[in-house]
């Protein structure tokens, strides 16, 4: 293997992407968000019409549908059939459906390969849920990043809030709660550590001590 692969694991609002991000600068690898794939298959269906369950219609969507990640900081921008649906993507709609999306077969198969191929052309963090598991199983680094469920929910209500959105804490709680139980209870790669990922809790860090904590793993690795 040329290049060198990073796996980010965890469940919602972990921090996945804040860290993976950084640690991509850093390096000069490339981001892979591959949450943002399964949202935008899942803003496909909505733009689409397609009801999130309709297996079949989604299956068939997939063929035309192009995600296409550009490089910007901070934020990277997604585009959907040349559509810029960063922001879209990301709506209390798409976020509290993409679980349902995520868990058809032919969807996850289609974005596998699509990842695998980002990762053989390029050294790569990728960050989501089987990516120690299934996607990249020989990867060189694996991090299984968890922090407590109030954290999270604290967290998700401050970007909340710097956006201008009021949320019930509570609500995102649940919110939370229920997509970790959707992605950890499916029967395809569902959400759980891989044997030999490095478990990191975030709960009582900020950024940078998780940054350099992963950092060192990584150098250790190299
Ligand atoms: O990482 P993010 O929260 O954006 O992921 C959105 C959703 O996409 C997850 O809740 C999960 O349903 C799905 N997902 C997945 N496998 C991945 C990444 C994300 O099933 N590798």
């Amino acid at each position: 293997m040329t290049n060198f692969q990073v796996a980010i694991d965890g469940p919602a609002s972990a921090g996945k992407s804040t860290i993976a991000k950084i640690l991509a600068t850093k390096l000069n690898y490339v981001y892979v968000d591959t949450g943002a794939m399964y949202r935008s298959i899942t803003l496909a269906a909505k733009k689409a019409g397609i009801s999130y369950n309709d297996e079949q219609k989604i299956r068939n969507l997939l063929s035309h549908t192009d995600i296409r990640f550009e490089p910007s900081a901070p934020v990277q921008r997604v585009f959907l059939n040349d559509v810029d649906v960063t922001d879209e993507i990301r709506s209390t709609e798409i976020t509290n459906n993409v679980s349902i999306v995520a868990a058809f077969a032919d969807v996850r198969s289609n974005l596998v390969s699509r990842q695998r191929d980002i990762a053989d052309h390029n050294s790569v963090i990728m960050d989501g849920r089987d990516i120690g598991t299934t996607v990249l199983p020989n990867a060189n680094v694996k991090i299984f990043l968890v922090a407590s469920v109030e954290e999270r929910a604290q967290r998700r209500y401050k970007e909340n809030i710097a956006k201008g959105i009021t949320t019930d804490l509570e609500t995102l709680k649940q919110e939370i709660e229920a997509r970790d139980y959707k992605d950890s209870h499916r029967k395809i790669s569902p959400l759980t550590q891989a044997k030999d990922a490095i478990l990191v809790d975030t709960t009582s860090q900020n950024i940078d001590q998780v940054v350099s904590q992963i950092a060192n793993i990584i150098t250790s690795k190299k």
